[in-house]
């Protein structure tokens, strides 16, 4: 049933995956973070480890084991997360940013507890650097693949990411569909691909979806060798 197990098609190839979301820093006890629980990201590197590829994970905060045979490495920050990702994407075939990272962090994160005070209190943020912007704008040999996280007009924002950022798939998710999106076993998902194509994936597990995903990243890297 499960021929993929079985045949390391992946074997030697050198992969990162990002997963989870981050956390921005408000005080010592505070922080600004996402829906993400990882399990799209974890999913990925199960499969692919499965397809035997050399994998490292970097993620964000989760409550998920670490898959079998995956060199992790844990950050918090989408910061930490963009000095982990740089340092290793030379050395990467395949880069799949599956991560929620904070587009925002606070602007100045205080040393001690923050103390109420009456009235309203107006918090500044700053952009955080676009890791996976960086990788497009950066790349040489490696694939790309970027995540798009909508509530809607999906086609149009994902196929916006897949020219902006320079990727090869961009995997789009509508996150308020059921059985799709944050924290459920499950994900319903569409694959853009830079040649124009895409492919509609029905409801499926996020295990399953991960494979149909390494599936397609395994057909570019051979049409790139043809
Ligand atoms: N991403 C990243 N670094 C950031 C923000 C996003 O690497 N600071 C990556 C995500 O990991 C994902 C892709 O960019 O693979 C798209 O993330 P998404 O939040 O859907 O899109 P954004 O480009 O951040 O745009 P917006 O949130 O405005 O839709
Ligand atoms: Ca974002």
């Amino acid at each position: 049933k499960n021929h993929f197990s079985e045949v390391p098609y992946l074997k030697q190839k050198k992969i990162l995956i990002t997963a989870g979301p981050t956390r921005e820093k408000i005080d010592p006890v505070r922080f600004f973070t996402n829906r993400s629980t990882g399990k799209m990201g974890y999913a990925l590197a199960e499969a692919a480890s499965l397809a035997g590829a050399d994998v490292t994970l970097v993620s964000g905060p989760t409550n998920l084991p670490t898959p079998a045979n995956v060199k992790m490495f844990r950050v918090e920050s989408a910061e930490e997360m963009y000095q982990h990702v740089m340092d290793h994407f030379k050395y990467c075939d395949v880069v799949i940013k599956s991560a929620a990272v904070a587009d925002y962090r606070p602007k100045h994160v205080y040393n001690e507890k923050m103390k109420k005070q009456t009235g309203d209190l107006i918090l500044e943020l700053e952009r955080t650097t676009d890791i996976l912007k960086t990788l497009g704008e950066q790349k040489e040999h490696q694939l790309l693949v970027g995540f798009a996280a909508e509530t809607n007009n999906i086609a149009e924002y994902a196929k916006k990411k897949l020219v902006s950022k320079n990727l090869d798939i961009v995997v789009a998710n509508n996150v308020t569909e059921a059985g799709a999106g944050f924290g459920t076993d499950t994900n319903i998902v569409t694959l853009y691909k830079r040649d124009g194509s895409q492919l509609e994936l029905p409801l499926m597990s996020k295990l399953d979806a991960a494979k149909a995903i390494l599936r397609e990243v395994k057909h570019l890297m051979d049409e790139e060798k043809a």
